[in-house]
Formats: structure tokens, C-alpha cells, sequence
């Protein structure tokens, strides 16, 4: 992708939101809307989806929980599908029967990924672009899903400076170099991170995006389940010794750094760590819904067969089971 180009044309500054817009979901250019099969054991990265089935049984045991609890049987929304491993695996979690009577929606923001899941999925799964156009075919009611969807969103990026916060983006140069700069920041983005004790010089990003996604269907919402798995964490322990904040991308398994990403946006996975704090203060605004943090460990061990490598590993490498977290919003009471 010509980043510089892009980069010209909103004036030679773009803020990080704008650079990870345009290098993830640029309608031609974007990684996610190019390169759809790059997730996995062969591609940029690999997501507990894509390495287990275990998530898979645990959703469907979870989904099993909730269609009891509401009396009824939920139709299932998964949100950012990517290639469609969990699907596919919820597919044969499911089994025949289950699967018979169950209605499983996916919501993705990516047309050439709307195409691949439909494709792998075939009749098992009906696509939307959005969370309005899938909760209306559910009703309003549902048990809804997603693995690795909040850091997949275009995040600000804001540095601490002695008096205030700057905004964080990317300059383009007289020579054509794309670097890191900072301007004055207009709106501080709502984050309980700015609550933080912070040292001079900290970056932090924020989700400013994800909120605005998320409150934009709540209210479409009636009843049932919302598990968000993801790698982050609370906002006291998130940014201990990461000075330089969370940002970074992901070409073929490699770690790069924020300087490494323009010169291959649209190429590569860019992401940053997820403020569990914000999002679980988000849901609790949804008064009388009950709602849960927990590390991916305490939610997958219920499902787990230890006696499986593949499962072992998932739970115990170091960031795999306790660095990721699922957060569940319960909403039982019809609204
Ligand atoms: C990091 S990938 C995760 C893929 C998959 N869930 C997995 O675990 O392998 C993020 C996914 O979220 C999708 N996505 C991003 N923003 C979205 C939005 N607003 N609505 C629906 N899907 C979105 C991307 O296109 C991509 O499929």
C-alpha cells in the first residue's frame, strides 16, 4: 500500500487511528481486506482459534448455559471471523443435532472475509456487515461471541508530556520517510487510563473506536451472552514496564515495531493491547446486566483436556492463558 500517498492526501499528518484505518480496512489496499488468509499457523499470526477447538467447545458449553438459563435456544453471532477456524470448529462442536436447530450469524466488517467464510461455511452460517442487520434476524436476542476483535481495531495513541497529552500519529517527510510524530491533542478519548498514575514521556493507546462500535448496538440488544476474548489487561497492570505503549504489527510470526509499520501497511497485522478496564466499565453502564472478567485459563479449564499438547499449551505458555481475558456480559432480563 502507498501509505505515503494516503498520508499526502490528509495533509501529511494522520493521527494513529487514521494510519491503522487505512493500513487494516482501506476498501482496496487494507490487510484485512486483502490478505484474508493470513491467519494461522502459515500466515502473520496465529489466534487460540486457530490452534485449538478448544474455545470452540467452551462457547459451545457456554451457549449451552445461557440457552437454559433464558429458557430458549439462542441463535449464535460471532463478530470478526477472520478465516473462520472457530466457526468451522463451533460447527463440529455443535454436532448434527445441535446444529439442526441453531442459527449461527456472522458479523464481519470485511467483504473479501465475508466471501471466505461463507465460502468455508457454507449453509451453517448466514453473513452481515453489521451488528444491526444480525441482531434484527436474531430478534434482538443472542448469544454472541468474539476472539481477538477489540485490538483489531483502529486505536489513538497518545503520549504522556509534563502538563497535558499529545496526540500521536504519522508525519510524512520532505524525502518521503514516514515518522512518528505527536500534535496537540483536541479531545482526550474517555479511558479510565488517564486515571493512572503515568510517568512523563508514557504511551497509551485507547479503543476510542471499539467503544463507539460497541454503544452503537447495545441498545439493539435484548437478552442473552457477550464473550470477548482478547489479549490485554486491566488498566493498573497494563502498561507496567511498557514504556513505549502497546502498539506493534505481526509479518509471518515476527514481532515488528511501530517504526517498522508503514513501510508494510497493508501487509501485515497491526494491533495493540486491549484496556480491559475500559470495556468492562462500559458494560457495567448497562445496569442490570451482569458482567465478569476473568483470564482465559479460568474460562477454557472447564472444557479443557490437559491430556492434549495442543490444549496444555494453550493454558499454560505464558501469555497464552493468563495474558488473554474474556469478558462476559450477561443480560437475562429481557430488555
Ligand atoms: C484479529 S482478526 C481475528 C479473527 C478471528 N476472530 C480469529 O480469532 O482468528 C480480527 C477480525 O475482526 C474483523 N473486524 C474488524 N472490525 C470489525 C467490525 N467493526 N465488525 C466486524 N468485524 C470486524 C476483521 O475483519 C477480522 O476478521
Amino acid at each position: 500500500m502507498n501509505m505515503a500517498a494516503h498520508i499526502a492526501a490528509h495533509g501529511g499528518w494522520v493521527s494513529n487511528e487514521l494510519f491503522m484505518e487505512l493500513a487494516l480496512y482501506h476498501e482496496s489496499e487494507g490487510y484485512y481486506s486483502r490478505n484474508v488468509t493470513d491467519i494461522g499457523p502459515r500466515g502473520d499470526f496465529s489466534t487460540a482459534a486457530t490452534m485449538s477447538s478448544l474455545p470452540a467447545r467452551r462457547l459451545v458449553q457456554h451457549w449451552s448455559e445461557c440457552c437454559r438459563a433464558l429458557g430458549r435456544t439462542l441463535p449464535i453471532i460471532e463478530i470478526g471471523g477472520g478465516n473462520a477456524s472457530l466457526a468451522l470448529a463451533i460447527y463440529r462442536a455443535l454436532g448434527f443435532w445441535r446444529r439442526l436447530r441453531t442459527r449461527y450469524y456472522m458479523v464481519e466488517r470485511s467483504p473479501a472475509l465475508r466471501a471466505l467464510q461463507t465460502l468455508a461455511c457454507g449453509n451453517f452460517l448466514r453473513v452481515f456487515p453489521s451488528m444491526q442487520k444480525a441482531l434484527k434476524h436474531a430478534d434482538g436476542c443472542a448469544f454472541i461471541f468474539c476472539n481477538e476483535l477489540p485490538d483489531a481495531f483502529p486505536a489513538r495513541r497518545l503520549i504522556h508530556r509534563a502538563d497535558s497529552w499529545q496526540e500521536l500519529g504519522w508525519e510524512l517527510r520532505p524525502d518521503a520517510s514516514i515518522v512518528q510524530s505527536a500534535r496537540p491533542c483536541r479531545q482526550l478519548p474517555a479511558s479510565s487510563v488517564f486515571s493512572q498514575p503515568l510517568p512523563e514521556g508514557q504511551i497509551v493507546e485507547v479503543h476510542e473506536s471499539y467503544h463507539r462500535w460497541y454503544t452503537e448496538w447495545q441498545a439493539l440488544w435484548k437478552c442473552g451472552c457477550f464473550v470477548t476474548m482478547d489479549y490485554g489487561e486491566p488498566v493498573d497492570t497494563l502498561y507496567h514496564r511498557r514504556p513505549h505503549g502497546t502498539l506493534r504489527g505481526y509479518k509471518a510470526h515476527t514481532l515488528l515495531s511501530p517504526d517498522e509499520l508503514p513501510a508494510l501497511a497493508g501487509h501485515c497485522d497491526i494491533t495493540a493491547d486491549v484496556n480491559f478496564t475500559d470495556l468492562l466499565q462500559l458494560a457495567q453502564r448497562n445496569t442490570g446486566d451482569i458482567v465478569q472478567l476473568l483470564t482465559q485459563r479460568d474460562y477454557l479449564l472447564p472444557c479443557a483436556n490437559l491430556s492434549d499438547p495442543a490444549e496444555a499449551h494453550l493454558l499454560r505458555c505464558p501469555g497464552a492463558g493468563d495474558h488473554f481475558r474474556v469478558l462476559i456480559q450477561n443480560r437475562f432480563a429481557v430488555q
